[in-house]
């Protein structure tokens, strides 16, 4: 029998600030409770999502998910109560939805420990504020810091709110909960009792609940260093773990390297070289290419060199051998074998042929206001700085385009094309100009 598990997250999440549920505030890519939904199947538990605030937009994050609904949030006896109707007989993992450092392997210890009809997993809060405290008066219960005495609040241990119960119990338990003073909750806390099993001795860390933007951001610097560390095992070179980020959903393969400062998101999926400062969403760089520092990426596919410091967009695709340089930005276009736009250019919506050399400042004029039109730029063509051109193009294979031209219709193979006004040379004039600006300015004109 696949093991069964509550996840209590219906709480409103005022602390927060937010007109989003707590529970799908993004850590890494994921909802804060996807992380505790991720350890559960870890452990091959089937978790039934209790729910109530945005419970439209809770639901459309968690596709594939059980839900049990809480008509009004009474407090967590209340949650788990909802439940209920879903449970069958046997062990039932319990924990929260805001608590997304827990790890697989804390809830198979409390899981091991489980014997009877409950056990809680506690742990020594550095500052208890906030968290039932573990009473140990002969046998074992929780009293919540709203109701404790100043003696109580003292105490260190406090409960994780991470538990086992057995099934029969909390059906029978749970109706019978009673309000606690001063919001007339019904505590599920109110289970733990004298013969409850207590499981200690976890480090702090796994169990931070993120009540407000403070602890979001802790928990995510917990998450980010873990899954850097997590890849770094596997042999994935990062710079450092501290300020490289990588979504969850982002796939590194072993040799790959990352700088600092980097942010991986999306559908990632890298197996070259990543310098530092570069921001990539849904980009493919494979093994042999490279993004150096401070180029930003998204949806792209790299096999060859690109930046420092340019930008793909959707559809970009750098082939091996190619480059794109500093200055840069690609749109819906490939660069063929080879080919290269090393400085200052717009290529959107083109077919850059293998070994053509698109030189700094050229734009593609993809846009006519209305529609967007493709450039195609031939194998070996040599555009010269400065070119605009005007689509929809075709420049020949091998074809040359002189520096500053507009080119507004095709130019076939093998031709030059040059669109350039007559220079004029006008000898020993420049300072003669120079004393007409200064009398000028002299005049006060
Ligand atoms: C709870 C525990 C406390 C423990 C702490 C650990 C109780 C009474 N207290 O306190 O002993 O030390 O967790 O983090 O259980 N929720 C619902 N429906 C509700 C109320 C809450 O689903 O009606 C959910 C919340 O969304 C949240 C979880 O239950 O995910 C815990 O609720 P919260 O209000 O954060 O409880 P704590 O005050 O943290
Ligand atoms: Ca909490």
């Amino acid at each position: 029998m696949t093991l069964q598990a509550v996840v209590l997250a219906a709480g409103l999440g005022t602390r927060m600030k937010s007109p989003r549920a707590k529970v799908l505030h993004p850590i890494l890519g994921r909802p804060l409770v996807g992380w505790v939904l991720a350890a559960l199947d870890e452990v091959g538990a089937e978790p039934i999502v209790v729910i109530h605030h945005q419970e439209e937009d809770v639901r459309a994050a968690l596709p594939g998910r059980r839900f049990a609904r809480q008509e009004v949030p009474r407090g967590t006896g209340d949650a788990a109560r909802a439940a209920l109707p879903l449970l069958a007989d046997g062990p039932v993992l319990v924990c929260a939805g805001d608590t997304p450092l827990l790890t697989a392997g804390v809830l198979r210890a409390v899981l091991a420990a489980h014997r009877g009809r409950c056990t809680v997993a506690t742990f020594e809060a550095a500052d208890p504020t906030g968290y039932g405290r573990v009473l140990r008066d002969g046998g074992v219960r929780i009293v919540e810091e709203a109701n404790a005495t100043p003696e109580e609040r003292r105490v260190r241990e406090v409960n994780s709110g991470v538990y086992v119960f057995d099934a029969a119990y909390l059906r029978d338990a749970l109706p019978r909960l009673l309000p606690h003073p001063p919001k007339d909750e019904l505590y599920l806390t109110d289970l733990v009792t004298h013969d409850a099993q207590v499981v200690g001795g976890f480090s702090e860390e796994v169990f931070l609940g993120v009540n407000d933007r403070a602890q979001l951001a802790d928990a995510r610097g917990v998450l980010r260093r873990r899954v850097n560390r997590a890849w770094a095992v596997t042999g994935v070179d990062l710079a450092d773990l501290d300020t490289i980020t990588i979504d969850a959903g982002v796939q590194l393969s072993p040799g790959a390297e990352i700088g600092p400062g980097t942010v991986l998101t999306g559908a990632c999926r890298i197996a070259g070289v990543v310098g530092a400062n570069c921001v990539l969403h849904d980009t493919v760089v494979e093994a042999g290419a490279e993004v150096r520092a401070g180029s930003i990426c998204e949806g792209a596919v790299v096999a060859g060199i690109v930046g420092p410091l340019a930008r793909l967009r959707p559809g970009a695709r750098i082939e091996a051998g190619a480059h794109v340089g500093n200055f840069v930005e690609v749109k819906n276009s490939v660069l063929r074998a080879g080919a290269k736009a090393n400085h200052l250019a717009y290529l959107g919506d083109s077919d850059v042929g293998e070994g053509a050399n698109v030189g700094a400042g050229t734009i593609t004029c993809n846009y006519d206001g209305v529609r967007k039109h493709r450039t195609v730029i031939g194998a070996g063509a040599f555009i010269g700085s400065n070119a605009a051109l005007v689509a929809p193009i075709r420049i020949g294979t091998g074809a040359i385009v002189g520096a500053g031209s507009t080119v507004g219709e095709n130019v076939p193979d093998d031709a030059i094309a040059v669109a350039r006004p007559p220079l004029k040379i006008k000898t020993e004039s420049a300072e003669r100009l120079r004393k007409h600006y200064r009398r000028l300015a002299d005049e006060g004109r």
